[in-house]
């Protein structure tokens, strides 16, 4: 199937799995969620290291989204799979679309129609809970990712999480060649970055995450350290469900701070992965363009 058809079904995939008509406008995918804004400021130096004009600017303003994954607009805050969505406006655009985990839980965007197909068969009926989650089981990226979220922190906000690209984009340098890496985002007003216990998670409610951000945001600014994990010789740039084992170099792009709440009002956006600034070149591993695909199918549908 080309990327094209491929798309088609994996977006009309999430129409039959999460579509609800009492709220035809809302996102097919990180329905719930809400909005914040502030700027990134580039490291002083950053564009000694990489030739991407944008990144001269002293202060971006940046429209930062987070939220949880899913179609239900109620779904609990007790989830460990949380996620930022930026969008950095200045001389040129810039969109981040990221989760707290390192990897993607699919490689191939097969997978992900494989999965929403026994997500479907769940729903409708045809197949129980257990018998979903053991065919879920058997598709290996999944399997990969489900060992692996194990070690992702539980953490008691937003702002205490790091936030991963899992793609590899390509970064020009000085010398105007590409080189590959992966964006994080790691959290300034750690109290908790490391996590919390299980315990603590439980204790939790199910509506958390807005009111504890909106509060913290009430005390100062919550940052972010926009960190490029550039690839080793041994990585494989084009898996994103394959994690970066041992030392890594790392750069640092600059600082984002997030200075105001802004309710629901940009959760109708879309978040485009594919638009970048000149000097930063698309991931070319199979999964990028069908997701780019699949966001503009679904935005559009949600009109
Ligand atoms: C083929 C692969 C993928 C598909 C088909 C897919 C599908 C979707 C869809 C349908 C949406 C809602 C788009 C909209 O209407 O606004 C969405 C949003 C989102 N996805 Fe994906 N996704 C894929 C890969 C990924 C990956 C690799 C990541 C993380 C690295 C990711 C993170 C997110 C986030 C954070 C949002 C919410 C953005 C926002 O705040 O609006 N997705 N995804």
């Amino acid at each position: 199937m080309d990327a094209a058809s491929l798309s088609e079904l994996i977006a009309s995939q999430f129409y039959t799995l999460n579509f609800d008509s009492k709220n035809p406008h809302k996102k097919i995918n990180h329905a719930k969620g809400f909005c914040s804004s502030g700027e990134f400021a580039p490291r002083k130096n950053i564009t000694q290291d990489f030739d991407i004009p944008m990144l001269k600017e002293k202060n971006i303003p940046a429209l930062v989204r987070f939220s949880l994954s899913g179609g239900d607009l109620n779904a609990s805050d007790k989830s460990k799979i949380r996620s930022m969505a930026l969008k950095l406006t200045g001389t040129e655009s810039w969109d981040i679309v990221m989760t707290n985990a390192e990897i993607n839980f699919i490689n191939k965007p097969q997978d992900l129609s494989r999965f929403l197909a026994i997500k479907i068969d769940e729903k409708q009926g045809k197949i129980s809970a257990t018998e979903a989650a053991n065919r879920i089981k058997n598709i290996e990226s999944i399997a990969r990712f489900q060992s692996y979220e194990k070690r992702v922190p539980l953490t008691s906000s937003y702002s205490q999480a790091s936030f991963h690209s899992a793609h590899a984009f390509y970064f020009r340098n000085k010398k105007g060649e590409f080189v590959a890496a992966r964006l994080k985002f790691v959290p300034l007003n750690s109290k908790d970055s490391k996590g919390i216990s299980q315990g603590e998670f439980d204790k939790l409610s199910n509506d958390f995450l807005e009111s504890n951000f909106k509060n913290e945001l009430k005390k100062g600014e919550i940052s972010f350290k926009f960190m490029l994990v550039l690839a080793s010789i041994n990585d494989d740039i084009n898996d994103i469900n394959a994690l970066w084992s041992g030392l890594h170099k790392e750069i640092e792009v600059g600082i984002l701070r997030i200075k105001k709440y802004e309710g629901k009002g940009c959760n109708g956006d879309v978040f485009m992965p594919n638009i970048l600034p000149e000097g930063v070149g698309e991931p070319s591993d199979p999964v990028f363009l069908v997701r780019n695909l699949v966001y503009a199918l679904t935005f559009a549908r949600r009109q």
